[in-house]
């Protein structure tokens, strides 16, 4: 059994003597995944991956999900996204920034994300850090008359950063081309979200691309997120994730906010990153209800 070591006082664990380029055994993946719901955050540090062995570790975890953004595609599989501020001729050689705001990947779709992982190539001399908010304890501490308030509210979603949309600013969502833009959709999510797995409920997606909520006048709607943005951003519910080169880092979704942190663009820092979505809604029940989480109180 892998030796996990707390990341923090609250959630998110380190993860010692699993080497991922030699493939996981049945075994050793399940006591990650258990994890991996358990901890919310899993750190390996120091792992030496080829393309193909990053996207086999990915895959373990959900079908991975290329993102919106193809310019950045890693030219051996589309999976990866390179995030970089390295420029090479003066052009960048990844995408610069991944969210410097507090945001779920692909809230934005109706089927979102179920984990992240990055796989730091270069690590900054300073910050570049990941903030990872815990969305399932600033669920469980809200008011019981907030609790009441958000069990029938449903956001509406869309591509974007809902406090910041000058695209000229590093804490916009990542800028999409014209035909990108057309292929994002509308769509909406619970606010008070059960997990998909655990059936724990979380604030979901509070930040970020959350831009109204149905049946709801747009300030009021506005004042509402806000007001649970901030309640789920406090201190006490972060950790704060510094890379070495070679660690990896994944991530639930689910239960999370997360944020990159704004560095010196001439400091270099690279990651490679996948995305792997929710099994759609109709397989997800009975494939993933594991005994253990069955009775996670829905
Ligand atoms: C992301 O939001 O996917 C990237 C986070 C980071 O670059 O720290």
């Amino acid at each position: 059994m892998p030796d996990m070591q707390p990341l923090s006082a609250g959630f998110g664990v380190e993860v010692a003597g699993v080497d991922l380029a030699r493939g996981l055994s049945p075994s050793t993946f399940a006591e990650l995944e258990r994890a991996f719901y358990d901890h919310q955050v899993l750190a390996l540090r120091a792992q030496e991956l080829t393309p193909p062995q990053f996207v086999a570790w990915a895959r373990r975890f959900g079908p991975p999900q290329p993102h919106v953004i193809d310019q950045f595609h890693h030219p051996e599989d589309p999976n990866i996204l390179i995030l970089s501020n390295v420029k090479r001729d003066g052009q960048p050689t990844g995408l610069q920034d991944a969210g410097t705001y507090f945001h779920t990947d692909y809230s934005y779709l109706q089927v979102p994300a179920r984990a992240t992982t990055l796989y730091s190539r270069v690590a900054p001399k300073v910050g570049g850090d990941t903030l990872f908010a815990n969305q399932q304890a600033a669920y469980d501490d809200l008011p019981d008359a907030m609790k009441r308030r958000i069990e029938p509210l449903v956001a509406i979603h869309h591509y974007g950063n809902r406090n910041d949309q000058d695209e000229g600013s590093r804490t916009v969502a990542s800028v999409l081309t014209d035909e990108q833009k057309a292929k994002m959709p509308v769509i909406t999510h619970r606010i008070a979200r059960p997990h998909p797995v655990t059936g724990r409920k979380s604030l979901y997606a509070v930040s970020g691309s959350s831009f109204g909520i149905v049946g709801m006048p747009d300030d009021e709607a506005r004042a509402l997120l806000d007001e649970l943005a901030a309640h789920a951003t406090q201190q006490k519910y972060l950790l704060r994730f510094r890379y070495g080169v070679g660690d990896v880092v994944i991530w639930d979704n689910a239960s999370l906010l997360h944020s990159a942190t704004l560095i010196d663009p001439s400091d270099a820092r690279t990651l490679w990153r996948i995305t792997v979505l929710e099994p759609s809604r109709d397989a997800a029940a009975p494939q993933l209800l594991a005994p253990t989480y069955a009775n996670g109180g829905m």
